[in-house]
């Protein structure tokens, strides 16, 4: 099969990209000056310019990312690298609530590949996929390091900690039905919108914000205790879910019960098919 070079997308923004309206581009020209001024290159100030953009339109259109380049002067390619490299950067209309399931190695066998299973089904959409409404879009997300409160959800990159199917199944529920909705760590959830316009650098007015430090819980602190040498109650098998005490012994598998990574596949996410991981299509594609 051969491959003409009109076939190939690379990502690239398709130019001439529709200017944002007079009024927008005034907005965002005034914005953009007070980031370019905490940063001694103006270059330095793309991750959050990309941001701001996001804030604007809910991804970084192709408008968007002209509009980085012109701010910058940078080359649309520039731009183009960086947004399709961060994965906190969307390339599509999406929800008002990115609702991410880390479905990575821990999260996925304490329960985050059923996580995921529950949602797509209650929602009716796949990986990368917004419900019709437009609230939330579901994806697949790596390990965001919080693996000691597995299976973790995040909503606008908050953290929900120790999830079920059934919590996180309440927790869209409320998101879509507009209830205040508050994470393990941190201020309520506020839209994506919003968020994209906090994390490029403008205040965070939410209720509580400033003060929801989220200091680390104690299952992040186990292994500083054990090398300060505190005592820590004896350890016991418990239920990963209902923290019962199991009666049994741990079971000690046969090796042909005990598949590792190299071993015969198991059911993750990357047993989903029709909606794989990895970047998301281009607007328009
Ligand atoms: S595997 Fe899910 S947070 Fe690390």
């Amino acid at each position: 099969m051969t491959t003409s070079r009109q076939d190939v997308s690379l990502g690239m923004p398709q130019l001439p990209a529709t200017p944002y309206p007079a009024e927008v581009r005034a907005r965002l020209d005034a914005d953009a000056k007070e980031v370019l001024a905490r940063y001694p290159g103006s270059r330095s100030a793309l991750l959050p310019l990309l941001h701001l953009v996001q804030s604007e339109e809910g991804y970084v259109s192709r408008t968007g990312m002209a509009f980085c380049a012109e701010t910058l002067d940078l080359t649309t390619a520039e731009v183009t690298a960086v947004a399709t490299f961060y994965s906190m950067y969307r390339r599509r209309p999406s929800g008002d609530y990115q609702v991410g399931v880390c479905t990575n190695t821990l999260c996925a066998v304490m329960g985050g590949d059923a996580i995921f299973d529950t949602l797509k089904e209650h929602l009716g959409v796949g990986n990368n996929e917004t419900t019709e409404d437009g609230k939330v879009t579901l994806e697949h997300i790596e390990c965001n390091a919080a693996c000691d409160f597995a299976p973790v959800v995040m909503v606008n990159w908050e953290f929900f900690d120790n999830q079920t199917p059934q919590s996180a199944t309440q927790l869209v529920d409320d998101l879509i039905a507009g209830r205040t909705v508050e994470p393990t760590r941190g201020a309520p959830i506020c839209s994506y919108k919003e968020t994209a316009r906090i994390l490029a650098g403008f205040p965070d007015e939410r209720p509580g914000a400033v003060e929801a430090t989220g200091g680390a819980g104690p299952a992040s602190l186990v292994g500083l205790k054990l090398a300060k040498g505190e005592a820590l109650p004896q350890a016991r098998v418990v239920s990963p879910r209902d923290g019962q005490p199991k009666s049994a012994q741990p079971h000690d598998p046969s090796p042909s019960e005990h598949l590792s990574s190299h071993d015969a596949p198991q059911q993750t996410s990357a047993s989903d098919p029709e909606h794989p991981a990895g970047p998301a299509a281009e607007e328009g594609e």
